[in-house]
């Protein structure tokens, strides 16, 4: 029976859903992107070749399934042609599977200068890539979406209205330089092959996929839970409903098509950028999880800041999405520690921790749980318990077959 499956992050972001949405995406018909944009930053490793997608959806290394970038995604033109050239080059092909809501609201060159000169003043250490400048004007009913490449006269009225605003910011709010209109609508223009080629009504294509022809399709999000808009760490989120909300209003579907929810959480904890985190460690232990979990920016290349698994935000976020899985990543990250704390309760804002011993012991590529030593089963049917989730994945290293489907 066809069913269709959303993974989505729990924590601030690069929890490891690019490898287990690639992971999981050989069943499915097509994988959809909901939100977010090319803040995202998603690693897939198969036979030993590592690939970071930042807009196409994690499926595109799989040749039969289709992938879809949803109107609920905010789209960069430039950085969309360079990956898909660079995928091309690679050998993907992108012909009659890959398809981009006409509805995505545009990133322009202006969204960028007015988000890195914000965060000069807010502080938020945002990626830098316009995201929370352009779903601004998306909710303000101003902002140029992709179909409005398909109307030369259109585009360049919208344009003209949206980068003169823009730059009445840049100029007297920011003291920054204006941007040239004609050369933002000439660049616009020079990528309307995505537009020819890739835009389409992909509402109609979700529904003919799921309604007529009973496929299953798979939801991927980005950026995490924690990130979330409205349940984040606000103001320190990003700018889109990264939670399971989200996948309705991104793609134009009903709650009730979306079957199975894997919410993917580190066995620990990181975040890029600014904003509280109560179980962040400055000691060696915070180094050892960086150093080994090889904890960078897959975006921009900043050092992740790094700590103890929050079981309380855990399973805050596993009510706030309805998870039905849990997919806990990164266990050989915590192979060499002597001993692993969690955080089961607060004392005003102070985490009280639970203490494990540490396993000591590879874990690295395991694929059956019955073979992971006992005291990493231990932390992980502990983890189960007072979340009250089924941790029903465990990876077990970056490559697709370094998993445990228990
Ligand atoms: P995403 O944004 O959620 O897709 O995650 P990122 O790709 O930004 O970051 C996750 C990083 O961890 C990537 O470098 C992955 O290759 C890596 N990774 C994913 N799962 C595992 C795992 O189980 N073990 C180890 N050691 N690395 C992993
Ligand atoms: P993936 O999909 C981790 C963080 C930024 C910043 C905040 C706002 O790879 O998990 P933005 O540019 O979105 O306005 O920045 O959100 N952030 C992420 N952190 N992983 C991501 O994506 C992120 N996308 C945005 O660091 O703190
Ligand atoms: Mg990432």
């Amino acid at each position: 029976m066809a069913s269709n499956t959303l993974i989505l992050g729990l924590q601030w972001g690069d929890e490891g859903k690019g490898k287990i949405v690639d992971a999981l995406s050989e069943e499915v018909y097509a994988v959809c992107r909901f939100q977010g944009g090319h803040n995202a930053g998603h690693t897939i490793k198969v036979n030993g070749q590592q690939t970071v997608l930042h807009l196409t959806p994690s499926g595109i290394l799989h040749p039969n399934v289709n992938c879809i970038i949803g109107n609920g995604v905010v789209l960069s033109l430039e950085a969309l042609d360079k990956e898909i050239n660079d995928l091309v080059d690679a050998g993907i092909n992108f012909d009659n599977r890959f398809f981009v809501s006409s509805g995505c609201a545009l990133i322009l060159p202006s969204h960028i200068s007015i988000d890195k000169v914000r965060d000069k003043k807010e502080s938020i250490g945002t990626t830098g890539r316009g995201i929370g400048p352009s779903y601004e004007d998306k909710i303000a009913r101003r902002a140029v979406r992709l179909g409005d490449l398909g109307n030369e006269q259109i585009l360049r009225e919208k344009v003209e209205l949206l980068v003169s605003y823009h730059n009445r910011l840049l100029v007297e709010l920011y003291e920054e330089e204006p941007h040239d209109i004609d050369h933002v609508i000439a660049e616009l223009l020079s990528f309307k092959h995505l537009h020819d080629k890739y835009c389409t009504d992909t509402q109609g294509l979700i529904y003919d996929w799921i309604i007529k022809e009973n496929q299953s399709l798979l939801f991927e999000g980005a950026q995490g839970t924690l990130l979330d808009i409205d349940h984040g760490t606000y103001p320190y989120v990003t700018s889109s409903s990264t939670t399971a909300g989200g996948v309705s209003t991104g793609l134009g579907l009903g709650p009730k098509y979306i079957n199975k929810i894997i919410g993917i959480s580190k066995a620990y904890c990181t975040r890029v950028g600014e904003g509280p985190f109560p179980t962040e460690l400055f000691d060696d232990n915070g180094k050892m999880l960086a150093e080994i979990g090889n904890e960078f920016g897959a975006t921009t290349g900043r050092p992740r800041r790094c700590g103890w698994l929050d079981l309380l935000a855990l399973k805050k976020a596993v009510f706030t999405n309805s998870v039905t899985d849990i997919c806990l990543t990164k266990l050989d990250v915590m192979d060499e520690f002597n001993s692993i704390e969690v955080c089961i309760d607060y004392q005003g804002d102070q985490p009280v921790y639970k203490t494990f011993e540490g396993w000591k012991s590879s874990t690295e590529g395991i694929t059956k749980f019955k073979n992971l030593p006992l005291k990493a089963q231990e932390y992980i049917n502990f983890i189960e318990d007072f979340v009250g989730c089924n941790i029903s994945i465990v990876s077990t290293g970056p490559s697709r077959d370094q998993t445990i489907h228990r």
